[in-house]
């Protein structure tokens, strides 16, 4: 079977807003995708592996003519490919040269809350530098780091501050799949930008507190991208590392996507579609299979009717590998039925966003739950204001696994882990999500500006031995 549906609410998708942006064709001239180099370790044993991730400022040759002022890590824009092998224990010396505080957040890994994951309360100030230790226990996937500082996320990420990190595992290894780094398994990271006079960004003045958006598709930093396809199968990792755009691909000649992996780790069984629809943070693995082309081929990618990336068809050597049927089997655990449900509902748009009815208050804890046990999360959104709109709901912590849409079984291809779940208007989407470390984890819309107007919420997980630990909370930031 192919799917050929986006399967969310026409009525609500980001191009109903009053302020949507459309996609246009920028007029520069393509160029080859930049494929980020993948992070060097400072030193590496056989179990534990040093790394330093710099946060810095720089500027970037994305257009002809003037550089544009950029923030990335390691690099001037966006960041270099963290690898992570699940068992390994990493020490990560995260370094601030930028002009004002940032923190390191790591999207989609399962580390301790609240200071390693890296949301608000974990500030670097400008200059310093401090060394984070974790070990890494979960299944090959592709997650990625981004800063994380309230209430200025959206500034920091629309600076460039984002980057993939996988995780690798012995499974993922031994299914037959593409995994030769920037040849036939490449990252996509999909954003949009305005560009200005000299080719500046303008974070303030393109603001929209229902999300930030502008025109012109950046992948990977890139504008106008051609990617030379030498291979007759490709795997793409798209990461929607965008502030506020859902992105609506297809492909010309309604090419099929085999998706095989989500945010968290491989699907249960590859799922073929012709559209697929990604919102903020969420990742998704997909397989293209070229054989019915051949050297001197096109094939485009488009979100909406606008062209993003242009693949070139080369030499490729034929591939009759065949993706196995089932590629995973994710055994969530079952919550306890008599178990208390967590609720968190999704209201407001512009700045009017909350949950459950407040505001983000980064003193206040308002959830608890037990260190390893799996409980279930009912998120609804209530917004139906002219439509409404999606909310990409995310929460840091870990995985959970969505067990229903309105009552209805979930889409075909969110059947794996996740930890970014897209929610229709009047709709109420049921998790089960367990944690596996102890801390402060916040819970939020990852519609970056609803995530910085207060969107979002925190929950403690808790150990019996001692409840009401105590964290050094952080009130919100001040520059
Ligand atoms: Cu991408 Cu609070 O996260
Ligand atoms: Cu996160
Ligand atoms: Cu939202």
């Amino acid at each position: 079977e192919v799917y050929n549906d986006y399967f969310f609410n026409e009525s609500a998708y980001d191009y109903h807003d009053g302020g949507y942006v459309p996609l246009e064709v920028h007029e520069a001239p393509a160029s080859p995708l930049n494929i980020p180099t993948i992070l060097q370790p400072d030193k590496e044993t056989e179990n534990e592996v040093w790394m330093t991730v710099h946060a810095q400022p720089g500027e970037t040759q994305i257009l002809p003519g003037a550089k544009t002022k950029t923030w990335g890590y390691n690099q001037s824009l966006l960041g270099q490919t963290i690898v992570f092998h699940s068992g390994k224990t990493y020490h990560v010396t995260l370094k601030n040269s930028l002009p004002e505080l940032t923190t390191f957040h790591w999207h989609g890994l399962d580390v301790p809350g609240p200071f390693i994951d890296g949301g608000c309360h974990a500030p670097v100030y400008p200059g310093e530098s401090k060394e984070i230790t974790f070990t890494v226990n979960q299944e090959a996937s592709t997650t990625w780091l981004h800063a994380h500082p309230c209430p200025l996320t959206g500034w920091d990420v629309w600076h460039g501050l984002a980057a993939m990190a996988y995780v690798k595992d012995d499974h993922e290894a031994s299914l037959p799949l593409p995994r030769n780094y920037g040849v036939d398994d490449i990252p996509v990271v999909l954003q949009d930008r305005r560009f200005h006079e000299d080719n500046q960004w303008d974070y303030d003045g393109d603001y929209d507190p229902d999300g930030t958006a502008g025109p012109t598709a950046m992948l990977n930093g890139t504008v106008n991208p051609t990617f030379d396809v030498t291979t007759q199968k490709l795997r793409l990792r798209f990461l929607d590392g965008s502030n506020r755009r859902e992105w609506r691909l297809h492909l010309s000649d309604d090419l099929v996507m085999t998706q095989i992996a989500g945010d968290g780790g491989l699907l249960p069984e590859p799922v073929k579609m012709t559209k697929l629809m990604i919102t903020c943070a969420e990742r998704a693995e997909v397989i293209l299979d070229f054989k019915d082309y051949k050297a001197g081929d096109k094939v485009t990618l488009y979100s909406d009717d606008c062209p993003i990336l242009t693949f070139n068809i080369k030499e490729f050597a034929a591939d009759d590998t065949e993706l196995p049927a089932q590629l995973n089997e994710i055994n969530y655990p079952e919550p306890n039925k008599d178990d208390l449900v967590h609720q968190v509902v999704l209201s407001g748009t512009d700045e009017e966003v909350g949950i459950n009815g407040k505001k983000f208050g980064m003193m206040r804890i308002d959830d608890r739950q037990e260190l390893g046990k799996s409980e279930y999360w009912d998120i609804t959104n209530t917004n139906d204001c002219c439509g409404g709109m999606l909310h990409p709901y995310h929460m840091h912590g870990g995985s959970f696994q969505i067990v229903s849409r309105n009552g209805e079984a979930p889409y075909p291809n969110e059947m794996g882990l996740k930890d970014t779940v897209s929610v229709n208007p009047g709709e109420t989407v049921r998790i089960k999500m367990r944690f596996n470390f102890e801390g402060v984890f916040m819970y939020h819309c990852h519609i970056i500006e609803h995530e910085d107007g207060g969107m979002m919420a925190q929950m403690q997980v808790y150990t019996q031995e001692n409840p009401y630990k105590k964290y050094d909370l952080m009130p919100m930031h001040v520059l």
